[in-house]
């Protein structure tokens, strides 16, 4: 099979299309005929090995698998010992274990759900990692009606989940982003637009109940003056180009360690791709309550192309790439 493959860790220009072994799925797992992957900080975190703290679990000096890409829309083509819920055929979407951007990919079951009916494999990839952590970040938040919610970053991956979701919840909503990508978030829901190129986060004073913080960009002591004196905030991103070693998530790993000391409550979310929370986005997106931003749609072979436009912030949501 074809796969979009690095043997060193770098930017896109590591990137090759080489013909490789198809995996083969372990216990538990599905081969998935990809349709569709996607490109977000995480998977470019991998490529680059940056920051640094990631190579202790992907490889210290070279990376240990040369495949690439988590978020995978496909259709099953063989299920592997011990599968139970899902059969050759099925159209679904999730997170792999082998690396997406490649014509067959294996995945866990436990992280595989039946695609949604109404979407397209190009938007289904799109959603697995993001619409999780938006999901989870909803959940842990505690969006609900007459609580106001300011989100950083909400014109990208995960920010365009978060504003969907946290409106079905009956929030008020309030998007930081730049001003290219302001109408597309109001599109989405949010009440209120700033753009962070002409004024802070905190521009209207101690006024949310819940900071979500995914542009990762903002000092803490500015998303604080932004939150109530008893609200929450909540660090999802690291804002992965700052800092060589840590690359900013340091302060998701500190934030239970900090929040005992604060009147305001300070989390640090991590999100899991499991088949509860997809089931979740699939019944949000079949209602009608989440639509999926594909911001750009690249081939296979394009992949370097979407990194770069990913690295530049060019495409509000999320890039997607098709295969074949
Ligand atoms: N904790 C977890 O489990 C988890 C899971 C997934 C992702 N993450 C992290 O969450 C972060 C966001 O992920 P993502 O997929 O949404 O990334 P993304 O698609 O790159 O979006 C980040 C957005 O931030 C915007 N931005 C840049 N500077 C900003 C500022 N000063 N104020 C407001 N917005 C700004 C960017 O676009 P514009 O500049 O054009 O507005 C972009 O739309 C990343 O750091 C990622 O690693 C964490």
């Amino acid at each position: 099979m074809k796969a979009m493959i690095r043997r060193t860790y770098g930017e896109s220009g590591v990137l090759e299309l080489s013909p490789v072994e198809p995996p083969r799925p372990a216990a538990g797992e599905v081969l998935i005929e990809v349709r569709a992957a996607a490109v977000d900080p995480g998977v470019w975190i991998f490529m680059t090995g940056r920051p640094y703290a990631v190579r202790l679990a992907t490889g210290l000096r070279r990376p240990r698998r040369f495949g690439l890409g988590l978020d995978v829309a496909g259709v099953v083509a063989e299920v592997g010992a011990r599968v139970t819920r899902l059969r050759p055929g099925d159209e679904v979407y999730g997170t792999c274990r082998t690396g997406s951007f490649a014509e067959f990919a294996a995945a866990r079951e436990s992280q595989l759900a039946i695609k949604p009916a109404n979407l397209t494999f190009a938007q289904a990839a799109v959603v697995p990692v993001s619409g999780c952590t938006a999901l989870t970040v909803v959940r842990e938040t505690g969006a609900a009606p007459g609580r106001r919610v300011l989100i950083t970053g909400a014109g990208g991956g995960v920010g365009t989940f978060t504003v969907q979701l946290a409106k079905a919840r009956g929030a008020t909503v309030t998007g930081v982003c730049s001003a290219a990508k302001a109408e597309l978030v109001r599109s989405l829901g949010a009440d209120d637009v700033i753009d962070y190129a002409t004024a802070e986060v905190d521009r209207d004073g101690p006024t949310y109940d819940t900071v979500v913080d995914l542009a990762g960009s903002r000092p803490l002591s500015l998303l604080r003056r932004a939150a109530k004196p008893r609200g929450t905030i909540a660090l999802v991103g690291g804002g992965h180009a700052r800092g060589r070693v840590m690359g900013g998530f340091h302060r998701q790993m500190a934030a239970p360690l900090i929040s005992p000391f604060m009147s305001q409550t300070l989390k640090g979310i991590s999100s899991f791709v499991r088949v509860p929370e997809l089931d979740e986005l699939t019944r949000h997106i079949e209602n009608g309550t989440l639509t999926p931003v594909v911001g750009a749609t690249y081939p296979l072979a394009g992949t370097a192309d979407a990194f770069r436009d990913h690295a530049a912030s060019r495409s509000a949501g999320k890039i997607a790439i098709t295969v074949p």
